[in-house]
């Protein structure tokens, strides 16, 4: 087992499901002490529970990335919790598809508010606590689809993630001199029912990618948790403000 973040507490927005539970279960591997977030209890709690039984430690914190008092209590809870706040890995997510004269204007605004200002207000929070404590790291989540692919029907969503995109850019120049560094992912198809098409089977999906993904694939779990820990590590300690495709090429 290694142990790049022995000693670290890491927050995962999104940890209850796809990308932010095996992003969460890496972080525990490697040693670090896990707070994952999101809506939801349930999922939350296995996660939990999947952490610990792998010998790891972590705690869950029910809160909506998209309402401030959510995010300040969640930074707040995780600190007087575990003494601290090393990582962020804001991931937190919701896509809508549709082709822009057809969005709802509900979907609209959801994906807006959890995408965007669901980034920026853990930003702001986690930002907060860092500067005042020797500084820390965060990874949001972007997307391929955000600044760095068009894709016919995911108008809305990629103008989210293409937010995020600037987002983390921006911010990672403004604070790395604080010692906070700041970078995001941008996936292509992972193996998370995000990617399933309406009434598609993972099997369908499967046979979907032979032909539409340069790989011949989508992503796995492992491959987005292995670049966000990348990231999030001392190794990458000289990558501030990048934005890393991990898209078996589509975007290439
Ligand atoms: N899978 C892909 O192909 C792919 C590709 C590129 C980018 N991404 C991005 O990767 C991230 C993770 O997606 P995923 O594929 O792992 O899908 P997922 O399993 O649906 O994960 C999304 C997570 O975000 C949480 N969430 C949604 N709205 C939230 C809110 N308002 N406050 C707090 N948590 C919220 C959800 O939990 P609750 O519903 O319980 O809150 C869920 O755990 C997303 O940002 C997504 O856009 C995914």
């Amino acid at each position: 087992m290694t142990s790049r973040f022995t000693g670290k507490v890491a927050l995962v927005t999104g940890g209850g499901s796809g990308i932010g539970r095996a992003t969460a279960l890496a972080f525990a591997r490697e040693g670090a002490t896990v707070v994952v977030a999101g809506r939801n209890p349930e999922p939350l709690a296995e996660t939990v529970e999947l952490i610990e039984a792998s010998g790891g430690q972590g705690s869950a914190v029910t809160a909506d990335v998209s309402n401030s008092d959510d995010v300040a209590r969640l930074v707040a809870t995780a600190v007087e919790r575990h003494g601290g706040l090393h990582v962020a890995f804001n991931n937190a997510g919701v896509l809508a598809a549709g082709p822009v004269a057809d969005i709802d204007e509900q979907d609209w605004d959801r994906q807006l508010a959890i995408n965007v200002t669901g980034v920026w207000l853990s930003m702001k929070h986690e930002i907060a606590h860092m500067r005042e404590h020797g500084g820390g790291v965060i990874v949001n989540t972007a997307s391929n689809l955000g600044a760095h692919r068009r894709l016919p029907g995911t108008g809305a969503y990629a103008a989210t993630k293409a937010a995020v995109s600037a987002l983390t850019r921006t911010a990672a120049l403004e604070y790395i001199g604080e010692g906070i560094r700041i970078n995001a992912i941008s996936p292509g198809p992972i193996e998370t029912t995000m990617s399933l098409l309406p009434g598609e089977t993972e099997a369908d999906r499967a046979e979907r990618a032979k032909t539409t993904q340069p790989i011949g694939r989508v992503g796995t779990l492992a491959e987005a948790a292995a670049a966000v820990l990348w990231l999030a590590a001392p190794e990458s300690g000289f990558t501030v403000g990048h934005d890393l495709v991990i898209d078996g090429g589509a975007s290439a």
